[in-house]
């Protein structure tokens, strides 16, 4: 069943020129790419998107990370895309991330691991309405 997924190319990406790899491994994939933003999210767009890990301890050097450049906002879709995506990605920790994946080929940290992808239908609509209200 088709679906759509909220994908960020984190700015560790965008900082280390690696947006266009992490684009192309989706496109090639085959998924679609339905909306696409260069942005810098703010502090109030880092609590909104991580409410669930507002009161963790990562959570200060991760919203520290996550405003500190621009990253790339996808909206992609295609045939089960949210666990595609998932799959595509890789282990959240990119030193355990298996190689072929994109936290396993170019990460080293738990936090620095170039994409996020929402992790269920619910969280994808949510972070979808969050990013792109129109869509
Ligand atoms: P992401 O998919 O953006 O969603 C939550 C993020 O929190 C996750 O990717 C990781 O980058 C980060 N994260 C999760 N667990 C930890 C942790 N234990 N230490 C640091 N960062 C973490």
């Amino acid at each position: 069943m088709s679906e759509r997924t909220l994908v960020l190319i984190k700015p560790d990406a965008v900082r280390r020129g690696l947006t266009g790899e992490v684009l192309g491994r989706l496109e090639r994939k085959g998924l679609r790419i339905d909306a696409a933003e260069l942005r810098t999210m703010d502090a109030a767009l880092a609590d909104a998107h991580y409410a669930e890990h507002v009161a963790k301890p990562f959570y200060p050097p991760l919203k520290e990370f996550m405003t500190s450049g621009p990253l790339l906002a996808l909206v992609v879709s295609g045939d089960e895309a949210i666990a595609v995506v998932r799959a595509l990605s890789g282990a959240t920790d990119a030193r355990q991330a298996a190689p072929g994946t994109i936290r396993g080929d170019f990460g080293l940290s738990n936090r620095e691991n170039l994409i996020h992808a929402s992790d269920s239908t619910a969280s994808a609509e949510r972070e979808i309405a969050l990013w792109f209200p129109k869509l």
